[in-house]
């Protein structure tokens, strides 16, 4: 292959390459960002991030501009057009290194492979250390295989392998990076990690993904750490797709991720949206640019049944949620009520709610009482307390604070405390 003409980001540096001063520049300006940011903290990830050429893992036609954005570069679509494999946010894979608090000569699996956040792993473990990616797609894995010889990484092993399995042939490891939304713990995974190893994964809990930082305690694990994000789902035997209704043809869709919610007959729903919307208004506000990611979470939180709602910002303007791709719904069978916001002025925006549906009225304002008990109890640090026990050691849900969400594998138990104690 022609590899000048055809990959033009691709060129074998050399020092008076004028692509390579351009590359390096790039790559320089991307980790002072990073460093600006506040997502990379530590030298050895910062430089794991000025060795790595991020550009020799990118498909062919990717700019050097948009290899060394903070920002996901897709390198694989499934038929249907949304994205199976990419090289995920330099932000994010920072935050994730980071949390698997890696030492030199650590032993890393990596779930999900590409080439590039392997490299970075193996940067910071250094030489004593081993790294094997693995991913379920053979043209990833041929794909990563090729970048990391030629960015200089033969050493670490890219393997064709379903995440379900794990890789036990290099176990047990000090950290786990699974880089694939994943909805369960498979057993593999805590059977391969070391006992004070770390698993970082994208945990998806009734739709909400975050990247947990889970250690053992005991039998079970607990998260550390949780921190939202986004990554493309799991295939092979771990996946388990959220399911869909629609409720106005592809413009308004409900997401649903949970057992309680799935037993619900949801065919009258539809209908609900061609009646009134009905609004209700908190007193609760917050100011522009502030996260509330946790009021998400313990919305999704409460025994009652939950969907996130993704609506059509052009032809369905009329419902205008909190969050166009993924607003925190309360179901019932004929009713909905979901997360609003409203700009009060420069500095303040209202929450409160929507409904549509014979029950509007009473769903919107359970909301309100759900977004007062947040802001009373929950808005502030630490969060919820979230753990993951295999199946058979599930802990009761002994208070209505705890919502527990059963998996093939495993049970996630998510109980929101105040001030450390149960509330
Ligand atoms: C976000 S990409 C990985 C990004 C990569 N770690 C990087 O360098 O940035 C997620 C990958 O997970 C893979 N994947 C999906 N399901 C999997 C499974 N069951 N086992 C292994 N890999 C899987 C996809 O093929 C995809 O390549």
């Amino acid at each position: 292959m022609n590899s000048r003409a055809e990959r033009p980001n691709r060129r074998e540096p050399t020092m008076a390459d004028p692509l390579d001063t351009v590359t390096e520049a790039a790559r320089s300006r991307l980790v002072d960002t990073l460093l600006a940011d506040g997502a990379i903290t530590s030298p050895a990830v910062e430089a794991a991030f000025r060795r790595v050429p991020r550009h020799l893992f990118t498909p062919s036609g990717v700019s050097v501009v948009a290899a060394y954005a903070d920002d996901v570069v897709v390198t694989r679509r499934g038929p249907d057009g949304y994205a199976t494999s990419s090289i995920s946010a330099p932000w994010l894979q920072a935050a994730m290194l980071h949390a698997a608090h890696l030492q030199p000569g650590a032993r890393v699996l990596e779930v999900g492979s590409g080439g590039y956040n392997a490299a970075l792993i193996a940067e910071v473990v250094g030489p004593h250390g081993m790294v094997t990616s693995i991913d379920i797609d053979p043209a990833v894995i041929a794909h990563a295989r090729t970048a990391l010889d030629t960015a200089g990484y033969p050493h670490v092993a890219a393997v064709h392998a379903d995440a379900d399995e794990g890789w036990a042939a290099a176990a047990p490891y000090d950290a786990i990076i699974v880089t694939v939304e994943t909805s369960d713990i498979p057993p593999a995974w805590t059977d391969q990690l070391a006992p004070d190893g770390v698993l970082v994964t994208p945990l998806r809990m009734r739709g909400h993904t975050r990247c947990l930082t889970l250690v053992r305690d005991g039998v079970h694990l607990v998260a550390t750490n949780a921190l939202v994000c986004g990554f493309v789902p799991m295939q092979g035997a771990g996946a388990a797709p959220v399911r869909q209704h629609q409720l106005r043809g592809d413009d308004v869709t409900v997401f649903v991720d949970d057992p309680v919610t799935e037993a619900l007959d949801l065919r009258a729903l539809p209908a609900a949206l061609d009646g009134p919307r009905h609004d209700a208004w908190s007193p609760v506000t917050t100011p522009p640019g502030i996260p509330f990611d946790t009021l998400h979470l313990w919305l999704a939180s409460q025994p009652h049944p939950h969907g996130l709602l993704a609506v059509d910002r052009q032809r369905a303007a009329d419902l205008a949620p909190q969050n166009w791709g993924a607003c925190p719904a309360l179901l019932t069978a004929d009713s909905i009520a979901y997360l609003a916001t409203r700009q009060l002025d420069d500095t303040t925006w209202q929450f409160g709610a929507h409904g549509y549906g014979p029950r509007a009225t009473t769903l919107t304002s359970r909301m309100l009482d759900l977004i007062a008990a947040w802001d009373r109890r929950h808005r502030h640090p630490p969060g919820p307390h979230i753990a993951v026990y295999p199946t058979d050691t599930a802990p009761s849900p002994t208070n209505h604070l705890r919502l527990l969400i059963p998996r093939p594998h495993t049970t996630i138990a998510i109980t929101w405390t105040s001030n450390g104690q149960p509330a």
